[in-house]
């Protein structure tokens, strides 16, 4: 995960008040924690770096794995504590949790954790200024004996869209900002919660896309990772009503003067279309590095899941892309010990792993989760076996890595350069493939794109040298 730009130390006015997030999970959240920030700034909030400053401090949560949603519990344990203990001048804080675990669990967040004044969901947090407001006129009236009805529950999915109500303005986007252009998912895979936490697909109109895309250039944003849940099944609206497909908004953004890469995340293979493999030979922004989900090598487990492909589907659009594009690159995500996975079926996502080749992947232990028709089979693999699948699996893969790494050493390679590396005088910027890349530049550097000669390649990250400014960024 990138560094997030730097954040004020404190309050700005007489009537500012301090607000922290901590947000857990995927980029989608990521991206929602920094337009809470957006939403929250016109009504006096101004972002700090630690909670014990802030007046309002949101727990952005992840419901995707048991692991992800345990972390708002013990993060609550620690909040309950401060504040308790915290006097003025910065009086009792209001604490909110946002995200998917408070979509998911609502107001059960109340019953574990009393302390908790706000919950509200992923598609709600553009009404947090009036949360924040109705939390705080019940804790200036009723104190310590605040009745449970003035706490604020706002997790009901919203007739309105809540990306015509956020602001125009983002603070400080960074070099690398992230843009979300379409939300939810109607695909229902059997062991996720996406569908219940984001609720359904939606695409945001063109216009939108290209005004926000726009402002964060101007703001300063060289690149641009578009999000969605399922982002390739973006079909926005376009002039006159006119449908608008992913590769086409594609197109559009890199007409963006001053916009110099292009990534997007998640795509899933069964919208993973021509035109889209097209752009990938056309848009020369369009960075060669895809993150493309397979879950699982075996056919059948893939039916299991609900997953509507292949391995074999999977594979042809991989050689596709290749075939349009010789530089591209692979990242994935794989589960292992889903409900009824034997062994020949985790062999298949070995097979395939060797087959396919990835950059990077992440992979992870099946997780039931409540409510999704997996959490239900009576199949479950033992935890120990999903243990051993998933060491022999990350072996694999990341001895792939590695040698994906290693075979960019002595290559002169473009670093877009977003910030202050390890050691005094270093800048870390990213390679085409998202690798983070540590250089000794001089600070004025960050934002500009250079030719970097790779001399030290680890396993999750590379060194070298600047050679010359590239031609991209003249
Ligand atoms: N258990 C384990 N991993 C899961 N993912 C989604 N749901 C689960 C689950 N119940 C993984 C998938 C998905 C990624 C974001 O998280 O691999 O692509
Ligand atoms: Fe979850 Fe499947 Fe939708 Fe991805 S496509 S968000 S894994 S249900």
């Amino acid at each position: 995960m990138r560094p997030p730009p730097p954040r004020h130390r404190g309050h700005r006015g007489p009537l500012a008040k301090n607000l922290f997030i901590k947000s857990f999970g995927c980029q989608m959240n990521a991206y929602d924690a920094a337009r809470m920030a957006d939403v929250m700034l016109p009504h006096g909030y101004v972002p700090v770096d630690r909670p014990e400053d802030a007046d309002l401090i949101v727990l952005n949560t992840c419901h995707i794995r048991e692991k992800a949603a345990d972390k708002v519990y013990s993060e609550l344990g620690r909040l309950r504590a401060l504040k308790a203990k915290r006097r003025p001048p910065h009086g009792t804080p209001l604490i909110a949790v946002g995200g998917c675990v408070a979509q998911a669990e609502g107001d059960e967040i109340f019953s574990r954790a009393p302390y908790v004044d706000i919950v509200f969901g992923p598609q709600t947090y553009h009404r947090l200024p009036e949360m924040a407001a109705r939390a705080t006129r019940a804790l200036e009236h009723e104190g310590a004996r605040r009745a449970a009805g003035a706490r604020v529950l706002d997790t009901e999915f919203p007739v309105e869209v809540k990306f015509d109500h956020l602001p125009e303005e983002r603070q400080r986007p960074g070099v690398a900002a992230f843009l979300a252009v379409q939300e939810g998912c109607d695909k229902f895979c059997t062991f996720c919660v996406v569908p219940y936490t984001r609720g359904a697909e939606y695409s945001r109109p063109l216009a939108d896309v290209l005004g926000e895309a726009g402002r964060l250039v101007e703001g300063g944003a060289r690149e641009i990772t578009l999000l969605g849940q399922n982002v390739n099944a973006y079909h926005g609206e376009g002039r006159g009503g006119r449908g608008v497909s992913f590769a086409e908004l594609i197109r559009r953004l890199a007409e963006i003067d001053g916009l110099w890469r292009l990534r997007y995340t998640t795509s899933h293979p069964l919208e993973f279309d021509s035109d889209l493999i097209a752009a990938h030979r056309d848009v020369a922004t369009l960075m060669p590095f895809v993150h493309l989900p397979l879950q699982s090598g075996s056919d059948r487990i893939l039916a299991a899941m609900n997953r509507r492909h292949s391995f074999d589907a999977y594979r042809r659009i991989v050689d596709r892309l290749r075939a349009a594009r010789s530089d591209i690159a692979l990242s994935s995500d794989f589960i292992v010990g889903y409900p009824g996975e034997g062994d020949a079926e985790f062999e298949a996502t070995l097979a395939a792993v060797g087959e396919i080749g990835y950059a990077q992947a992440f992979s992870f232990k099946y997780s039931p989760r409540p409510g999704t028709p997996a959490a239900a089979l009576t199949c479950q693999v033992p935890e120990l076996v999903k243990a051993d699948r998933l060491s022999a699996l990350r072996a694999r893969l990341d001895g792939q890595q590695k040698a994906f790494n290693a075979a960019l050493v002595d290559a002169k390679v473009p670093v877009l350069f977003e910030g202050p590396g390890r050691h005094p005088g270093q800048l870390v910027g990213r390679s085409p493939y998202l690798q983070a890349v540590h250089v000794a530049a001089p600070p004025h550097m960050v934002g500009r794109l250079a030719a970097v000669r790779i001399e030290v390649a680890g396993a999750n990250s590379l060194a070298g040298r600047l050679i010359g400014t590239h031609p991209a960024a003249a």
